[in-house]
């Protein structure tokens, strides 16, 4: 139906007689000629219609926004003083000689333009195919494709396998709830959609494809967030006979080919390395962002003895901590302004957000600081705190005391925020790796230990004994890659023995009965020649979150769900027909 895209006219192809199809992304009459922006997935040209041929200009009149149009036309230069040198084709136009308009359209909910980002998200959501017409949009996705094509490639090059595995199937443990489907041939019992591919994966080792990797959907029902979708996707991968060390080169090096292919960037090679524990203690996080320099800094030691209750005892608790966070220049920071954020430590648990404000540390010592807890610390507190921050003039040093996890977990997203308020963030990549995880965390609620990834993660193989003797001291064979501050990608080595997988299981207090009913299928294949394995996987829609600057991964998704997941565009999820429920020998019953 046409001859050229839109997006594609140039200089080049003046005289030329063309055919475009596509929408009508603006129409303006200018003193009896009618210009119109015709749009496609390319991009947009300038289309004129004088009225010197008077049954097109009269069609011409009749368009609006958003008609499906398709026009013949002669490429012609813009006249001088017109050119648009912000479009790609703004050096060109096309007089209409033709026009058929293909379909009308109704008054669109909301402008295509630059005005759409105004318009709700609701109501972009519930017509998300106008939403996807917009070229940022287009855009986005196009990178996504680009970027699944870049791995494909890459893992297709190093021997690596494409390999579905089952959406219905048996509960995986990634630690979210799971979305269950009942079976209508067996009554009463329910299929889970996978949280990930994980079980199946280490079962392809076991089956000697050695290596693996899928794009693969999962499914996870847990509260949302901005990087957070109930169904998302993963770069899956697995391989056999391969030590972290060269699995994590591999993977680096496949990152970096890709910024090298989809944004022409340079990462660091390699990626700098960080320990679990290191990550907490300076940055709060095991995600650190490292592309600016506050850090927290202990200054328990120094509060032991003070008289201010909130930190003595978290000084002298041994899961507790206090930590100080010191924002250069931050005394510029109004009353309001720290009481925001004293309300946004609140989020993570934390019940106050103590503060010293160096006025004029340098020529009046003590006298020169302004805090509602100066008059608990005593002078060597004072100096002991000033030398540790390196607080200067002009300076504002916060303070967390708590458990250590509400310090970590609240410390570390002020540090974050302040980072965005306050412009700290260098533009760039910062890429790393986080190793040396412990292997498992004890529950707050019932006091029992789970696997801080999954239960299928391996233990350091030196560390074994410490699975009875001191399980807090246990670190695992697991390894995230962390960019900007976000968590892309996650896995480990796994165990391979049978012995061991039960020893966790029983650490974990999960009974024989349990371990077999849940995952009986893995023990077996553990006790029929499984090889050394291990794996990875990549947050996808997270990676091309970063990677397209967008503010979450809703933005790089065709058709994601709302908060509360649900899709807008198609009422999912709904009521369904009490018939299906009875052949599912389903009943409602809601809660009161
Ligand atoms: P994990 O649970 O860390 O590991 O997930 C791997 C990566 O998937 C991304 N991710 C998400 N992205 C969007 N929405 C979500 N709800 C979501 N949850 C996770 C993150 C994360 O780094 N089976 C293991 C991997 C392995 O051990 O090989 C797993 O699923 O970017
Ligand atoms: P209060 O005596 O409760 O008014 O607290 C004095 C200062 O300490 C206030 O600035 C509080 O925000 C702060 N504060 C209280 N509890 C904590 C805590 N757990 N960690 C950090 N600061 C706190």
């Amino acid at each position: 139906m046409r001859t050229h895209y839109c997006g594609a006219l140039r200089s080049g192809d003046i005289g030329a007689e063309v055919v475009l199809c596509g929408w009508a992304h603006r129409r303006r009459d200018h003193g009896g000629v009618i210009f119109i922006d015709l749009r496609d997935r390319d991009g947009l040209v300038q289309v004129v219609f004088d009225p010197d041929t008077p049954e097109v200009f009269r069609l011409a009149e009749q368009v609006r926004s958003e008609f499906v149009l398709q026009v013949r036309g002669r490429v012609r230069p813009r006249p001088a003083g017109t050119e648009n040198p912000d479009m790609p084709t703004g050096q060109v136009e096309a007089l209409g000689l033709g026009l058929e308009i293909l379909n009308a359209s109704e008054t669109p909910p909301f402008q295509l333009d630059a005005h759409a980002q105004d318009a709700s998200e609701e109501v972009r959501l519930r017509y998300r195919y106008l939403d996807l017409r917009r070229p940022e949009m287009q855009e986005r996705l196009r990178t996504r494709g680009r970027v699944t094509r870049a791995l494909r490639t890459y893992l297709d090059a190093h021997g690596f396998l494409d390999i579905e595995t089952p959406i219905l199937t048996k509960s995986t443990p990634e630690g979210a709830r799971d979305y269950l489907v009942p079976s209508r041939t067996h009554p009463g019992e329910f299929f889970a959609l996978p949280q990930s591919p994980q079980l199946f994966k280490q079962l392809l080792m076991m089956s000697g494809m050695d290596r693996y990797y899928q794009i693969a959907r999962c499914f996870r029902d847990e509260d949302l967030r901005a990087d957070r979708q109930p169904e998302f996707t993963q770069l899956d991968i697995e391989v056999s006979f391969m030590s972290e060390d060269d699995l994590m080169g591999l993977m680096e090096a496949m990152i970096r080919g890709l910024f090298r292919e989809v944004l022409s960037v340079e990462l660091p090679d390699p990626f700098p390395r960080m320990t679990y524990a290191e990550a907490i203690r300076r940055f709060g996080s095991d995600r650190p962002d490292l592309r600016f320099a506050l850090e927290l800094i202990d200054v328990g030691d120094l509060m032991r003895e003070v008289d201010f209750k909130v930190f003595s005892g978290a000084a002298n608790d041994p899961e507790g901590r206090v930590a100080a966070l010191r924002l250069p220049l931050g005394g510029e920071l109004s009353r309001k302004e720290i009481d925001d954020y004293a309300k946004f430590v609140g989020i993570y648990g934390a019940r106050g957000l103590a503060y010293i404000k160096v006025n004029e540390w340098g020529a009046k010592g003590r006298e020169g600081l302004q805090s509602p807890i100066l008059k608990f610390l005593p002078d060597a507190a004072v100096d002991g705190i000033m030398s540790r921050t390196g607080g200067q003039d002009g300076d504002l040093i916060f303070f967390g005391a708590d458990k250590a996890t509400v310090v970590n977990e609240s410390l570390g997203a002020l540090r974050v925020r302040l980072g965005q308020d306050r412009g700290l963030m260098e533009t760039g990549w910062r890429p790393l790796w986080v190793v040396d995880f412990p292997m498992f965390e004890r529950d707050e609620h019932t006091g029992r230990w789970v696997a801080l990834h999954h239960p299928f993660t391996a233990p350091k193989e030196d560390q074994l004994d410490l699975l009875e003797t001191d399980p807090r001291a246990c670190t695992s064979r697991a390894y995230d890659m962390v960019l900007n501050g976000t968590e892309i990608g996650g896995g480990s080595i796994r165990i391979h023995r049978e012995s061991v997988q039960r020893r966790i299981f029983q650490l974990l207090k999960i009974s024989d009965e349990q371990a077999e009913d849940r995952f009986g299928f893995l023990l077996r294949a553990l006790k029929l020649g499984c090889p050394p394995h291990g794996g990875i996987a990549f947050g996808l829609d997270r990676l091309v979150m970063l990677m397209t600057g967008s503010a979450s991964i809703r933005d790089v998704m065709a058709f994601p769900k709302t908060q509360t997941a649900a899709c807008l565009l198609t009422s999912a999820p709904s009521p369904v027909d009490e018939a299906q429920l009875n052949e599912l020998a389903l009943r409602i019953r809601l809660r009161p």
